[in-house]
């Protein structure tokens, strides 16, 4: 089916300038950006964001790093596009990313791990709106 899923280049990938090497992997898999923005993240914003990991251990670590330099936002749509996304990037620790992956080839660590996904369509649907008003996200 036709989806839409969440995607950040965390502060890592920006400050590599491999934002366009990241979004020509999107492109190649046939997923489309249907909205984007450049955004350095306040702390109550990535806070928000990862809400769900509030309790984890890596949370203060995690939003830390998130707010350390601006990251790249973007909606893809695509067939299936929110395990196609999973797919491209790779696992979430770099040491276990299958080869020619996102985060085989950009990520340093688990915390600088180059990007993220949404995990799911219902998730991808809250991920997309904390970030994007309905008319900015464009069909095309
Ligand atoms: P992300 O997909 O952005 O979702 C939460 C992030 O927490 C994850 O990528 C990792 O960068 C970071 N993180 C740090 N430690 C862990 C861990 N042990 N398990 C899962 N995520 C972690």
């Amino acid at each position: 089916a036709l989806e839409r899923t969440l995607s950040i280049i965390k502060p890592d990938a920006v400050a590599k300038n491999v934002i366009g090497e990241i979004y020509s992997r999107f492109e190649k898999a046939g997923l489309k950006v249907v909205a984007a923005k450049m955004k350095h993240l306040s702390k109550a914003e990535a806070e928000g964001f990862y809400a769900v990991h509030r309790e984890r251990p890596f949370f203060n670590a995690l939003v830390e790093f998130m707010i350390s330099g601006p990251v790249m936002v973007q909606a893809l749509e695509g067939e299936g596009a929110v395990l196609k996304n999973r797919e491209l990037m790779g696992a979430t620790n770099p040491k276990e990313a299958a080869a020619g992956t996102i985060r085989a080839d950009f990520a340093d660590s688990i915390d600088a791990n180059a990007v993220h996904g949404s995990d799911s369509l219902e998730n991808a649907a809250i991920e997309i709106a904390y970030f994007f008003p309905a008319t900015d996200v464009y069909t095309r």
